[in-house]
């Protein structure tokens, strides 16, 4: 049966992962998965997490399951984090499960989804996550997608995505990224997201909010703007949150999905259908990271800690913003590379074109995705200088 099978692509940003890991050159740069890098060029354990652990160790008496939902005080955090202090909560209109990851948050979701509409189509952005697409059609949902990014202007479709999203009908389910766009980094304002909801209540379609940089954008709270704005507007939605980046726990693999439904009476249903599809896919979620978010965030000592730590991230990448900006025009670069500090997140696309990725990769041993998408926590004061001049040797 297994000799039937035929054999795969690898994926696009883990095979990048993989390649950079074997390249030995010391000089090679890893621009290309979304994993942030301190100075040193190491994604140290967070000071707030090692607290956390050591606190569960000392804490935890019982290995039992946590059951289908997760960790419930970290599920009521996780809500708390991305709504604020938001009506819907109060109204009891917020179901939340944890999950392994952001990804399996999406998966959950997308089973959710089938469920209440198996004919539903989900609409992405163009361009969006590349495994946005595979995971929802693994799971059995068309996939669509809708104008966001213009690779001339290097600025938001804006004109292009309202008139696709005026098409959407009912029924369907529009993905939206909260913050901090993956590949773009290029993000709605304040208007724009005004104008999403209002299409979105107009239309009446399901937006499915992905928020997996909640605090490596603007902050916390600017963040989840949209999110909240569309919450206020829009009687259902769902959300997929994860812990992976703002809380450094990409391997403890902990996300959560939260379905916000119309009226309080419907919270239960969508409570049991959501617990329904993650006992069909893994039963129940591993508890680690859920435990150590909760200490995290039960603490008001930890939590000022985090926020810190989650400030230094965020404000290290944008210094860079501007430093990659100060260094192309140093190297010569005419190009204009204004764009990079219109971005938000870990990533920005260069808007160089494949030969130029690829001479980057096969001469200097920088790697980022095809897309030119590249994960900005990678630069350090070590590599800036080697990556300037590279991109100023491949533009020439
Ligand atoms: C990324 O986009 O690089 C990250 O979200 C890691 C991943 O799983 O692709």
């Amino acid at each position: 049966m297994f000799s039937q099978l035929q054999p795969v692509a690898t994926d696009p940003i883990l095979g990048l992962m993989a390649a950079y890991k074997e390249d030995p050159n010391p000089l090679k740069v890893d621009l290309g998965v979304g994993v942030y890098k301190d100075e040193q060029g190491h994604t140290a354990v967070l000071d707030c997490v090692k607290k956390a652990e050591k606190l569960r160790l000392e804490q935890e008496d019982s290995k039992t399951y946590i059951g289908m939902a997760g960790d419930l005080s970290f599920n009521r955090h996780i809500e708390q984090l991305a709504f604020g202090p938001h009506k819907v909560l109060l109204e009891g209109r917020v179901t939340t499960a944890h999950t392994p990851g952001g990804t399996g948050a999406l998966r959950v979701a997308a089973e959710f989804i089938k469920k209440a509409n198996p004919d539903a189509t989900i609409w992405v952005t163009s361009p969006t996550w590349a495994n946005h697409i595979s995971l929802f059609q693994a799971a059995g949902l068309k996939v669509k997608e809708y104008s966001y990014y213009d690779y001339s202007t290097k600025g938001l479709n804006e004109e292009a995505m309202f008139a696709d999203l005026a098409t959407i009908p009912a029924g369907d389910v529009v993905l939206v990224h909260a913050c901090c766009h993956n590949p773009s980094g290029m993000d709605l304002n304040e208007a724009q997201w005004q104008k999403f909801t209002a299409i979105a209540k107009e239309r009446g379609f399901t937006p499915l909010v992905d928020m997996a940089y909640q605090g490596f954008g603007l902050g916390l709270d600017v963040d989840a703007a949209g999110l909240r704005l569309l919450a206020n507007e829009v009687p259902e939605l769902i959300l997929c949150t994860s812990c992976s980046k703002n809380f450094g726990l990409y391997r403890e693999r902990i996300g959560a999905v939260s379905i916000m439904v119309a009226q309080a009476s419907v919270t239960e249903t969508a409570r049991t259908n959501l617990l329904a599809v993650v006992r069909s896919i893994y039963s129940m979620p591993p508890a680690h990271g859920a435990i150590i978010v909760s200490h995290i965030l039960d603490s008001a000592e930890l939590t000022a800690q985090w926020h810190q730590e989650l400030a230094v991230m965020r404000n290290r990448i944008n210094d860079y913003r501007q430093l990659i900006i100060d260094k192309l025009a140093g190297e010569g670069v005419k190009q204009d590379f204004s764009f990079i500090t219109k971005q938000h997140g870990m990533f920005s696309f260069l808007g160089i074109n494949k030969e130029q990725i690829e001479q980057l990769r096969k001469d200097y041993s920088i790697y980022m995705v095809g897309s030119s998408r590249v994960s900005i926590a990678g630069l350090n004061h070590s590599n800036i200088d080697y990556f300037a001049k590279a991109m100023a040797a491949v533009l020439k």
